[in-house]
């Protein structure tokens, strides 16, 4: 969990190797979806272009087609769900359904500033339509409209998500990571909590 841009993606993809398991990005099974224009894309589009999140219920009939199927037996990474409080509970319905549980929920952090900053730079060559601001010096009110999206992500998870942490703490599975210094850095700090 963490606020975009925050490294939850990137952290995610070293683990899986190390872990040996598969990394569930929410964000990404979306895009994917969008690049296909199937039924989810197409409504998806709307949300994730303005920054908002997608219905609860297209989110949860996606994570049960994964948790349920043969490769994410063996664990998963889950990156980017829940991310409100009715995703925890849609979650806690499913797992005990499947009889499953989560093991550990961490928490990365870093300040607002460093994070606008990197969604930025990462604009440049990421083809997301959430954080796109290419063509700034040709068109400012394009620009100014992604700046908007990138920011109104950042107020979307403060206001909806920071929240459910404190389940997760009082659950005493919650682990915070300082998402600040090096990935090799935050990666070590976080296979530290993990063990
Ligand atoms: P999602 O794809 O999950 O995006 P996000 O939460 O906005 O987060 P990001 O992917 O932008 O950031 P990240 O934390 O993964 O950081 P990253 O590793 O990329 O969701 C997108 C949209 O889909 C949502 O807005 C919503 O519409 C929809 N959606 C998804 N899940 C949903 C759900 N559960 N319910 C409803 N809607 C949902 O790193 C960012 C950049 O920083 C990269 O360029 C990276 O190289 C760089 N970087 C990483 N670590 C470091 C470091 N240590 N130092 C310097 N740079 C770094
Ligand atoms: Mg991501």
């Amino acid at each position: 969990m963490g606020p975009p841009g925050v490294g939850k993606g990137t952290q995610a993809t070293i683990l899986k190797s190390h872990l040996k398991v598969p990394h569930l990005s929410t964000g990404e099974i979306l895009r994917k979806e969008i690049a296909l224009n199937s039924d989810i894309g197409k409504v998806s589009k709307e949300y994730i272009d303005n920054g908002l999140f997608v219905p609860d219920n297209i989110l949860i009939e996606i994570i049960e087609n994964y948790l349920k199927s043969s490769v994410c037996q063996d664990g998963y990474i889950l990156d980017g769900y829940p991310r409100n409080v009715q995703q925890v509970k849609d979650l806690h319905l499913l797992l005990s359904r499947l009889n499953q549980s989560i093991d550990v929920a961490i928490s990365l952090t870093a300040e607002k500033k460093e994070l606008i900053k990197r969604l930025i730079k990462r604009s440049k060559d990421s083809g997301r339509s959430d954080d796109a601001i290419e063509i700034i010096s040709k068109r400012q009110d394009v620009y100014w409209k992604h700046i908007e999206i990138i920011s109104k992500r950042q107020d979307v998870y403060w206001n909806q998500t920071a929240p459910i942490i404190k389940y997760y703490r009082e659950n005493k599975i919650l682990k915070e990571v300082n998402g600040l210094g090096t990935i090799e850095d935050i990666t070590k700090r976080i296979i530290k909590v993990i063990k």
